[in-house]
């Protein structure tokens, strides 16, 4: 390797059961390119398979559904809540191996932030509260989010199952472990939300109450799938529409919530803020990263606005994280690592989310060539 500046980002590192060959992950980005029947095809393969290629020490998958109910948040979504997916993503699994990464699959339960279910049921959240803003037109949504059923206590214990469930089925997979995304205004996310959450049973009120069903479902996925798997949860404080969300109760909250989960045994905490090294709260200089770190022991995931490697190491050289989650950078540069080790250039991250569907389908075509371009264009 060159003798550059960045050398950290190139240091090994273990996270839970899985060797890291460095320090770059890339973060969850949902595609809408799966089949009507959740499964992937030999496209999406090829897509995970390049950034494997490119030295992304692990990848984590877009959000998958985990059940055949309620968790569903966009038409095209992919599942991993039948056999069918199950066997699909092998193809994946395998490909990202071959090339020497570990993947990571993302369970995600889209709670009130459902747009699109195409098992026909409508929403869940914590109280029939809807989320805030509007659905997302780029994932086929227009208009206020509807109202959506509250989650009872039976609800509960089956969304814990579909998560455990789908976590098996995950490791049936050839995943390396899964993320709990427990962020963006997603089921779990909702109930962690002040503004959503209204219920007066043991997951309602207080933060510790509000991180509950995130901390019970930890530790049920731990509990099914043992030591030998990478179990990893996602924060936010962001929603996907209601990006400036702050948590109500300041760095204070934040304390409980990551005080909570260190009493779990997650192998991360993937923070995910607007800009990672940015202060999470008015008056304190800690980043949301730097807060999950002094709280828990786990290894901490920083995201956001990670465009170049000078920041992405200074994250690392501040022991403000461990590991650094790269989307739209790593959509312009599916080779970023290796561009880094060879002091190569970058170029510009790319913006799919600007002008809504035309401009995702201009993603999608934009990654096509992207993909079929070859090494100097990946
Ligand atoms: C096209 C696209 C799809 C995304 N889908 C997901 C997702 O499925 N799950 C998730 O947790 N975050 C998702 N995100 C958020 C990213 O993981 C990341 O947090 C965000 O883009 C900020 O990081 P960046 O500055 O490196 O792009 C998505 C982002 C983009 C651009």
């Amino acid at each position: 390797m060159p003798d550059n500046t960045h050398a950290r980002l190139f240091d090994t590192h273990q996270l839970g059961p899985a060797t890291l060959r460095n320090r770059t992950v890339l973060a969850p980005m949902t595609r809408v390119s799966a089949e009507p029947d959740g499964t992937v095809s030999e496209r999406i393969k090829e897509y995970y398979r390049v950034f494997a290629a490119g030295g992304f020490a692990a990848l984590i998958t877009e959000g998958l559904y985990i059940d055949t109910e309620h968790s569903p948040g966009y038409f095209g979504q992919p599942g991993i809540a039948t056999d069918a997916q199950v066997q699909s993503w092998r193809k994946v699994t395998d490909a990202v191996h071959d090339e020497s990464s570990t993947v990571i699959a993302q369970l995600m339960h889209a709670g009130p932030q459902a747009q699109g279910n195409p098992f026909g049921l409508g929403p869940i959240g914590p109280t029939e509260k809807p989320a805030r803003g509007e659905q997302l037109p780029f994932y086929g949504g227009s208009g206020p989010y509807p109202t959506p059923s509250a989650v009872t206590a039976d609800d509960i214990g089956r969304i814990r199952q579909a998560f455990v469930d789908s976590a098996l089925r995950a490791r049936e997979a050839g995943f390396d472990g899964v993320e709990l995304h427990g962020a963006n205004g997603y089921l779990l996310d909702a109930f962690l939300t002040d503004y959503l959450n209204d219920r007066d049973d043991q997951y309602g009120g207080s933060p510790r109450n509000r991180v509950r069903l995130t901390v019970e479902i930890c530790d049920a996925v731990r509990e099914a799938v043992g030591e030998d798997f990478v179990v990893g949860v996602r924060l936010s404080q962001g929603k996907v529409s209601d990006h400036a969300h702050k948590w109500i109760g300041g760095a204070d909250e934040a304390e409980v919530i990551f005080t909570e989960l260190a009493t779990t045994t997650v192998d991360y905490v993937h923070t995910t803020e607007p800009v990672a090294s940015a202060p999470a709260f008015e008056g304190d200089p800690r980043s949301l990263a730097m807060l999950a770190g002094q709280f828990t022991n786990a290894t901490i995931i920083a995201n956001g606005s990670i465009n170049t490697p000078d920041e992405a190491s200074s994250l690392l050289d501040r022991s403000r994280a461990d590991l650094v989650a790269l989307a739209k950078p790593a959509l312009a540069n599916r080779d970023w690592p290796e561009r880094v080790r060879t002091d190569a250039p970058l170029n510009d991250p790319l913006v799919p989310l600007e002008g809504g569907l035309a401009d995702i389908e201009d993603w999608e075509v934009n990654a096509d060539s992207l993909l079929n371009n070859g090494d100097s264009a990946r």
